[in-house]
C-alpha cells in the first residue's frame, strides 16, 4: 500500500508544532501501525531526517505505554486492540492517516507524539494499592471467600492498562473511566475494603488537582478503551465517593 502519514511534528513542550506529510509506500497490510511507523523512522534516519518520537514497551496490548490519536480515534479505527496492536490492514492503499498525540491538558507533549502521563501515576499513588502486612502472617489470598460475580468485575476492572485513550477520546478530558476501575478493582474484593474511605478520597482528589475534567456521561470513553472497561465502574467509584463523604 502506499500511503500518506500526517504527523504531529513538536521539538518540545514549549514549540507549537504542526502537521508534516510524509510519503510512504510498500506498507504492507500485515505490518503492525508501530512496524510502520518504524520504516518511517529508518527511513528519515537513512535521511539525516530527526525519526518521529513515538511511545511504546510491550507491543501486545499490555504495557499501556502506546498512545496515539489515528484519524480522530484513540488508538485508531479498531475496536479493543491498542495501537501496537493495530493493523495496517484497517487502512487501505492511497489512505492519507492523520497521526497525533493524545490531547489533554493533564497530558502535556514532551516530544512529536509522545506525551506526559504521569498524572496517572500520581492518582494510583493516592490510592492505587492495598497495605499488606509481609511479616510472615500474610494470609493466604486464596483462604479469603470472594462472591464470583464480585471477583469477576473486580478482574475485569483491573485489566485497564492507563493507556489514557478514556481521558484523549472524553470532549472534557475526564479520567473517570481510568479513576473508576482503579477504586473498583479494590473496592469490591475483601482486601480492598479497609482502605476504601480514604482511597477513593484521596484518588479523586488527586484526580481534580491534575486538571482532568468531570464526566457528563457521553461514554465516548467506554467506546474507545481496548480493554473494554465499562462505564459501571464510574458509577461504582461514584457510590464510594457519596458513601466515603458521608463518612468523612
Ligand atoms: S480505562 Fe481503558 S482507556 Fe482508560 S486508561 Fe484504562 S484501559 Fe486505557
Ligand atoms: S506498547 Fe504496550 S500496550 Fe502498546
Amino acid at each position: 500500500m502506499n500511503l500518506t502519514l500526517k504527523i504531529w511534528r513538536q521539538k518540545n513542550a514549549n514549540d507549537k508544532g504542526k502537521l508534516v506529510n510524509y510519503p510512504i509506500s510498500d506498507v504492507s497490510p500485515d505490518m503492525s501501525f508501530l512496524e510502520m511507523l518504524d520504516v518511517l523512522n529508518e527511513g528519515l534516519i537513512n535521511k539525516g531526517d530527526e525519526p518521529v518520537e513515538f511511545d511504546h514497551d510491550c507491543r501486545e496490548g499490555i504495557c499501556g505505554m502506546c498512545s496515539l490519536y489515528i484519524n480522530g480515534e484513540a488508538h485508531g479505527p479498531d475496536r479493543g486492540v491498542t495501537t501496537c496492536q493495530l493493523h495496517m490492514r484497517m487502512f487501505k492503499d492511497g489512505d492519507t492517516i492523520v497521526i497525533e498525540p493524545f490531547r489533554a491538558t493533564a497530558f502535556p507533549v514532551i516530544k512529536d507524539l509522545v506525551v506526559d502521563r504521569s498524572a496517572f501515576d500520581r492518582i494510583q499513588h493516592a490510592g492505587g494499592f492495598i497495605s499488606v502486612n509481609t511479616s510472615g502472617n500474610t494470609i493466604d489470598a486464596n483462604a479469603i471467600p470472594v462472591n464470583k460475580h464480585d471477583a469477576d468485575d473486580a478482574f475485569s476492572a483491573a485489566t485497564c492498562i492507563g493507556c489514557g485513550a478514556c481521558v484523549a477520546s472524553c470532549k472534557n478530558s475526564s479520567a473517570m473511566l481510568f479513576v473508576g476501575a482503579k477504586v473498583s478493582q479494590f473496592a469490591l474484593l475483601p482486601q480492598g475494603k479497609i482502605e476504601a474511605t480514604d482511597r477513593v478520597l484521596n484518588m479523586v482528589k488527586q484526580m481534580d488537582e491534575e486538571g482532568f475534567g468531570n464526566c457528563t456521561n457521553t461514554g465516548a470513553c467506554e467506546v474507545e478503551c481496548p480493554k473494554g472497561i465499562s462505564l459501571e465502574n464510574i458509577a461504582r467509584m461514584n457510590r464510594e465517593y457519596l458513601k466515603a463523604s458521608l463518612k468523612g
